[in-house]
């Protein structure tokens, strides 16, 4: 098969290791890719939303499959751009219609899917400026904290916890007026849930589905899950809260009713379901959906994946999903990010990395260029440390260990990943 991979990050990197393992692999290309994906295929330069730059690569190129890294391009309609176009549809898309990946685009759309499909979440209702009154009135109603979210894509930020209800109707107002842009035109207020949560990863054809190992990422900068949101420090894959039993009420309670859901609603969906999940003393309830693959999730759910990645695509790309098998091994995998000080706020680029010549963990690159042949950072979040090992603590001192070994200016990661399981 010849494969065409979108993205350029952390996620994409371990996708195109993934991908480059496969015997059905005789090319590999990425777009834009980094400087360690070009060891594992070959990079392109074009941006993952140029539809009209990746057809004409495609059909160049004789590519077979498309694999989506990022939402972007799937929220702005690649699936639908490929499999209705007479030139283009021969080309499997890994990834959801646009129809589809408006489960991640708005939030509004997720929640209704959820309650008709009753799939447990938080109660909600959602708000435009015109009805700011019933919105206040319905924030009156609630215990705090109030949650307050931006219906559309707002790069991570557009979800507020507060706990005063005045402060958040002066948010809401705030929303209303533009503070997240178009994203907030509508926003959707819920009922705040407890527990601890955790990422279940769904590979489906729309059809039938697999479900790949379970993941807890950390969200926040600084130790102890303290200070500003970023897009991840860290991941830990199995969660130790997530055994069996609760993983068969996600099956029964979630996953089902929402590949069920696919069908009854005439969805097309051939790609990742990313459920993100609270464990309220062992029920679980739907955060979000995402419809691609998390990062740095990503970097721990794949390498505990035994199986050939694009068998399993394959699968997905033809409908006989349910026909293929794959393990999971039983070590535990962790990946612990190095970012670029000042992130997520202001950061400076293009510092010197210096790498271990060997390490016992896979280094995934996240945010590197090169520089006059130099390795150098491009964003916040710079390389990711990946390391299996008999427990999450074993593994946990490989990728410290190697870090030891890395370095760049103003590099930070935190120290605590895996502590609070
Ligand atoms: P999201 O952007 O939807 O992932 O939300 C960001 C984060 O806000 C989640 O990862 C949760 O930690 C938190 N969150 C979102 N919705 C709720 C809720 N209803 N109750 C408690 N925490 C929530
Ligand atoms: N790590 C969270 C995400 O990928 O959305």
């Amino acid at each position: 098969m010849r494969v065409l991979l979108l993205g350029s990050g952390g996620r994409e990197h371990a996708f195109a290791w993934k991908i480059a393992q496969s015997p059905k692999l005789s090319k590999l290309f990425i777009a834009p890719g980094n400087p360690a994906t070009a060891l594992l295929g070959e990079n392109v330069a074009i941006s993952a939303t140029d539809f009209e730059a990746l057809k004409e690569f495609s059909l160049r190129e004789r590519i077979d499959m498309i694999v989506v890294g990022p939402e972007d391009p799937l929220v702005k309609g690649i699936y639908d751009y490929f499999t209705t176009n007479k030139e283009t549809k021969h080309i499997a898309v890994i990834g959801p219609s646009k129809l589809g990946a408006t489960l991640e685009g708005s939030k509004d759309f997720a929640k209704a899917f959820m309650t008709r499909h009753g799939v447990p979440t938080a109660a909600y209702r959602s708000f435009t400026k015109e009805t700011l009154a019933q919105a206040y009135l319905f924030l009156e109603t609630l215990k705090a904290p109030y949650v307050l979210k931006a219906d559309g894509l707002a790069a991570g930020k557009g979800v507020l916890i507060i706990s005063n209800l005045q402060e958040a109707k002066d948010e809401l107002a705030k929303m209303f007026d533009g503070k997240f842009g178009a994203a907030g035109n509508t926003v959707v207020i819920e009922e705040f849930l407890k527990g601890i949560e955790c990422s279940v990863f769904v590979l489906t054809d729309g059809k039938s589905y697999k479900i790949l190992p379970e993941a807890k990422d950390y969200k926040r900068i600084g130790e102890g899950d303290t200070g500003l949101n970023t897009g991840g420090m860290g991941a830990v894959s199995p969660v130790p809260f997530a055994d069996a039993e609760f993983m068969e009420k996600v099956r029964t309670r979630i996953v089902e009713p929402t590949v069920n859901g696919f069908h009854k609603d005439e969805i097309a969906y051939k790609g990742f379901v990313f459920i993100g999940l609270m464990n309220d003393g062992g029920e679980p309830s739907v955060i979000e959906y995402n419809v691609r693959m998390g990062d740095p999730e990503t970097e721990v759910v794949l390498p505990r994946l035994d199986a050939d990645i694009l068998d399993l695509f394959e699968g997905v790309a033809n409908g006989t999903l349910s026909e293929k098998s794959f393990g999971i091994k039983k070590e535990a995998a962790v990946t612990v990010v190095c970012v670029s000080g000042g992130y997520p706020e202001d950061y400076g680029k293009g510092f010197p990395i210096s790498l271990p010549e060997t390490a016992e963990s896979i280094v995934f690159h996240a945010g590197t260029t090169l520089k006059e042949g130099t390795l150098v950072t491009s964003g916040g979040r710079v390389l990711t440390v990946t390391s299996l090992g008999a427990t999450k603590e074993e593994a946990l001192k490989k990728s410290y260990a190697t870090i030891e070994g890395i370095s760049f200016d103003k590099m930070y990661f935190r120290r605590d990943i895996g502590q609070d399981l």
